[in-house]
């Protein structure tokens, strides 16, 4: 884990200090809620439909077991007793008072976690793989340079007012965790031809009102030129962005408008000029720094293990439903006798992404016991054990069992992405929770989910797309028709390194219509898949979306309406 220095945490906690008197000057009535809000923006608080709202990055999505207590802490202390993991890897508490958001801020401090930049026109909280460090497939642990971004980053004083938001994901293996295909900047860490590390750079990419698919500006750019490269596409941005009209103002609206080859030179020009004139050298990392960065994140010392354990193998053979959470809940780990542990949030009936106190605190104990005191977020909205032994699997099984944290829908239908829609957020055009309680209700047979395979149904609750619909295989899109509210369906949407954006199938559902909606999908994939191993998303790509179309609309009801 990365480890504050002096620096870091004098610059937090003065941050809570200034912070604290201008909530005092908010509370006694000497700054109005107007003057007030670019100041708790500056902090992570918005308000939002009933309350203010604080958003916390989680930095790269990983956690310590201290780090999770605090949370845990925070939500009963001074929230509702549970907090809400969002899709790009923060926590969010929905309901806390102004006169104690300086003691939660400070609190966070204790444990070197913070809300700066969790909101603004400022480069947001940088994520990346949630399997980092542990995953098979991967070239390199992408949290180097993910915190070297952060730092870099960080109160970065030319970047503190771009035209809009900015956000940053880094991957280091294979396949794409992070959707670097859909932020502003995709660092994907990459071989060359001579074996050497570097970066593939992407750029552009975003859903929101315009979705679009980052596009590769650098095909290999040395480690050393990270920072420089980066500072280079914020310079081009800042300067050109659209500040004129809000909707066009992020990088992608640059790159589409510009075209990739002008938008390519002009950052390459910045690039060496940087390099070459101006403070260049100093965003060419220290090797020490770069060393220091490094050694936060050297892999744990993980035992020598069998590949196999006894006692596991029997427990599996004797309890079915401990054996279908390994089937479906564990991913490979780099080490033998190791495995990578998905905690799923969306157990039927909650709301994707929340975790109550008492879990928090269940995920932390584990994650010091049994995972080398890692806990990491997906943007998913789940929590991982990243590092654990697979004989210690049973005793993680039963602890997570007792705290209503076992369910066995790790990328299944169950595992759904919702924002939250009309119970909170201020934007909202329709309700986005419910939506996915009661598609996970439906399909709560985990037979009939583990049948299906593979489906990934993501929810946004309006235009915006915090819920990631455009890369669901199924995407649900909360509007507002007259009053009411209606959902627009996509399909075959892919969040991976083959990022690709879902096609519209046809008019929208009304809430209690979208079930059935989803129900006749899934019966129409089922009926036309090859085998098995044909995921929905396959067979999709396969068939394209017709066969769902009129399987929606059919062709009576196509020709009446028309
Ligand atoms: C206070 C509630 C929230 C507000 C006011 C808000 C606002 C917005 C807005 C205005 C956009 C569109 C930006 C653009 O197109 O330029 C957006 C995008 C997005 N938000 Fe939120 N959001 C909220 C909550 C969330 C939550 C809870 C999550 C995670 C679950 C989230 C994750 C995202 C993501 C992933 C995007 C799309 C990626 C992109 O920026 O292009 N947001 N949000
Ligand atoms: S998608 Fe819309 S409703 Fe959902 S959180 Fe984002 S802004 Fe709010």
């Amino acid at each position: 884990m990365y480890s504050y220095d002096e620096f870091d945490r004098t610059y937090v906690k003065d941050r809570v200090a200034t912070f604290r008197d201008q909530v005092a000057r908010r509370i006694s009535g000497a700054l109005t809620e107007d003057e007030f809000k670019p100041l708790r923006l500056q902090n992570g608080i918005y308000l939002q439909l009933h309350a203010y709202m604080l958003r916390v990055a989680i930095p790269y999505g990983t956690l310590n077991s201290a780090q999770m207590r605090q949370l845990a802490m925070i939500a009963e202390r001074w929230d509702k007793g549970y907090g809400h993991f969002t899709t790009r890897q923060n926590i969010q508490y929905n309901w806390p008072k102004l006169v104690d958001l300086p003691d939660i801020l400070d609190a966070l401090a204790d444990v070197e976690m913070h809300a700066i930049q969790t909101s603004g026109n400022c480069i947001r909280n940088v994520t990346a793989d949630h399997f980092a460090g542990a995953a098979k497939d991967e070239i390199e642990d992408p949290r180097p340079a993910a915190e070297l971004l952060r730092q870099w980053s960080t109160d970065h004083p030319e970047f503190a007012f771009l035209p809009r938001k900015f956000k940053i994901a880094v991957t280091g293996a294979e396949e794409d965790r992070a959707v670097t295909r859909a932020h502003d900047i995709g660092i994907q860490i990459v071989n060359n031809e001579a074996g050497e590390i570097g970066y593939k750079v992407i750029v552009g990419g975003g859903l929101g009102r315009t979705p679009v698919v980052g596009v590769t500006i650098r095909d290999f750019l040395p480690k050393e030129h990270l920072l420089a490269y980066c500072e280079a596409i914020l310079r081009v941005y800042n300067l050109h962005g659209r500040r004129d009209n809000k909707y066009k103002a992020r990088i992608k609206i640059l790159v589409m408008e510009e075209g990739l080859d002008s938008f390519r030179a002009q950052v390459e020009e910045e690039f060496a000029d940087l390099l070459e004139r101006h403070h260049g050298p100093s965003l060419i990392p220290d090797p020490a720094v770069v060393e220091r960065i490094e050694q936060a994140f050297a892999p744990p010392a993980f035992e020598t293990l069998p590949d196999t354990d006894d006692a596991l193998d029997a427990r599996l053979t004797n309890d079915p439903a401990f054996a279908e959470w390994c089937q479906v809940n564990l991913t490979e780990h780099r080490e033998p006798g190791h495995t990578i542990v998905s905690i799923s949030l969306k157990p039927v009936g909650e709301a994707p992404g929340d975790a109550s106190t008492a879990q928090m605190q269940v995920v932390a104990d584990l994650a010091e016991r049994y995972s080398h005191d890692e806990v990491r977020v997906s943007h998913e909205q789940n929590l991982i054990l990243p590092h654990v032994a697979k004989r210690d699997l049973p005793a993680i099984y039963d602890a997570l069992k007792g705290a209503g944290l076992a369910t066995a829908n790790i990328n299944l239908i169950g595992d759904i992405i919702a924002c939250p829609g009309l119970d909170y957020c201020a934007l909202a055009t329709a309700r986005s929770i419910p939506i996915a309680k009661d598609i996970a209700q439906h399909f709560a047979d985990s037979a009939y989910a583990r049948t299906i395979g593979e489906m990934k149904i993501k929810i946004s609750g309006c235009i915006n797309s915090c819920g990631h619909h455009h890369v669901g295989h199924i995407g649900i899109l909360g509007l507002d028709k007259g009053g009411k509210e209606n959902y627009q369906i996509t399909l075959g949407g892919d969040h991976t390194q083959d990022l690709q954006l879902g096609q519209r199938l046809g008019p929208g559902f009304d809430a209690e219509d979208v079930v059935p909606a989803i129900e006749r999908l899934v019966e129409t994939y089922l009926g036309l898949r090859q085998d098995k191993d044909e995921t929905f998303l396959k067979a999709v790509k396969r068939v394209g979306i017709q066969p769902f179309k009129d399987a929606l609309y059919p062709p009576k009801e196509s020709a009446r309406a028309a």
